[in-house]
């Protein structure tokens, strides 16, 4: 039989892993948030999501992975044989396969707007009302963004195709650290700017009363940190998979986390003095990057190259994590499936292409109008991924590792038989038991309204 193929070395699958968290999550979607749920004061609350949630379930999910030894579904028939659990990795790989769906297209974004502000379309004659249109004219376009889209599905399907070491490893190898000098590059320009300092302190002086003034900031710190990290859609667990046995999992999930925080605290850096210096809103959601600071680039001096690097760095951001999403989907094609890697590649990626059609034409008056449970089909896709599919996949997973698989197995995948002895391990087992399934049982009920 053929060996299954794997990560080559502990930093391939740190970059790897570090490379489906960091993505436009980071760069986009934790500013806005931010910025809306009152700066410092989210933060802070995200960071305590982050270690008692999310460092523990990364842990579980790669010691789920690396115990199978096979894809999200597969590994859970491995190790829990004729029970229903491999369902939970089962709707991960679905999540995975239908964020593509809608991500892809986002991603194809990024690549418009790097052509745009190379050419100097955000010139010094730039408004915020000539941004909005032409952001908007684009994403209704029809054409034009699926072209992009596509593109983008095209590179992601080459660098799976080529495999876990040369394709998904190499590529994070290179575009994390690249990506990282062009952050450091730009939150330099950003500090320089007349009035950063407003911006640092909008990002790092606690403002409790907005926060609590919202009454999900809790919740919503705790959603940001399950998708930032890339959880509950069997991306780690099909990392865990590859990864070898001497690896000690809860080290690797803190290096992860802590870089995934560090670079999204550092696009904080580079968006908010910006914002503030040009006297722009910081908590107008999601238009934050396509719409607004295309004007900043427009107004700065350098702004045609910083704007170029800025969008470079955002798809860069997109690519490592479509890449692990596609992988989850390859790699359930190979291992369940029986396919080769090159047909499950094309297969799937075929497959998304078509979806993203979809989501795509939903922006504009094409498919505007066509709606499913009151959302267009890009809304209807992240809603259900993010809400439910996320939700009861991790749910599960916390479900059976605290309450019905053997505490000894598991303890012994993380702390590699018994070498760690740290009282982590035993954080990570108390808070899979308990707090988890509290905490994702709550966020469930309120995201979907039920009270
Ligand atoms: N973690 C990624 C980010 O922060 C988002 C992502 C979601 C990646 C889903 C893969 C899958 O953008």
């Amino acid at each position: 039989m053929k060996k299954r193929q794997g990560f080559s070395s502990s930093i391939g699958m740190v970059m790897a892993t570090a490379g489906s968290a960091v993505g436009v999550g980071n760069i986009w979607r934790f500013p806005y948030i931010l910025g809306e749920y009152g700066g410092a004061a989210f933060l802070i609350v995200y960071l305590l999501m982050v270690m008692l949630i999310g460092i523990p379930l990364m842990v579980t999910e790669m010691a789920i992975g690396r115990r199978g030894g096979e894809d999200a579904s597969k590994s859970f028939k491995k190790i829990a044989p004729n029970t229903k659990w491999y369902l939970s990795g089962l709707l991960g790989i679905a999540a995975a396969f239908i964020i593509l769906g809608y991500y892809n297209v986002v991603a194809g974004w990024t690549l418009k707007y790097i052509v745009n502000a190379a050419t100097d379309v955000f010139n010094s004659s730039i408004t915020p009302d000539k941004t909005t249109a032409l952001f908007q004219n684009f994403v209704s376009a029809g054409l034009e963004p699926i072209v992009y889209t596509f593109i983008f599905m095209g590179l992601t399907m080459f660098i799976v195709y080529n495999g876990i070491e040369k394709g998904i490893e190499k590529a994070s190898k290179i575009l994390l650290p690249i990506l990282a000098i062009i952050l450091v590059v730009l939150a330099i320009r950003s500090l320089m700017l007349p009035g950063a300092s407003e911006g640092l302190k909008f990002l790092f002086k606690p403002n409790f009363s907005s926060f609590f003034e919202k009454k999900d900031s809790i919740l919503v710190a705790m959603g940001h940190a399950f998708y930032s990290l890339s959880l509950g859609m069997g991306i780690i667990i099909t990392f865990g998979s590859y990864t070898p046995k001497e690896e000690n999992l809860g080290k690797v999930a803190i290096k992860i986390s802590v870089m995934d925080t560090i670079i999204a605290v550092l696009a904080g850096v580079v968006i908010f003095p910006a914002v503030f210096s040009f006297g722009l809103e910081p908590s107008q959601g999601p238009g934050l990057v396509f719409i607004s600071l295309p004007n900043v680039f427009g107004g700065m001096y350098g702004g045609r190259i910083f704007g170029t690097l800025f969008f470079i760095l955002l798809s860069f951001a997109a690519l490592t994590s479509t890449i692990s999403l596609l992988e989850v989907v390859v790699s359930y094609l190979i291992d369940s499936k029986g396919l080769k890697r090159s047909s499950a590649t094309l297969i799937s990626g075929g497959l998304i292409c078509i979806i993203c059609v979809f989501s795509s034409l939903s922006m504009g008056s094409h498919l505007e109008n066509f709606t499913i449970f009151g959302k267009t089909v890009f809304d209807f896709l992240d809603y259900i991924t993010a809400n439910i599919f996320l939700l009861v996949a991790a749910f599960m997973e916390v479900l059976f590792i605290g309450w019905f698989y053997k505490k000894g197995e598991f303890m012994e995948e993380i702390t590699e038989f018994g070498i760690d002895k740290s009282n982590l391990t035993n954080f990570v087992y108390f808070s899979v038991r308990y707090v988890i399934p509290v905490m994702i049982v709550v966020l469930f009920i309120v995201n979907n309204g039920l009270i």
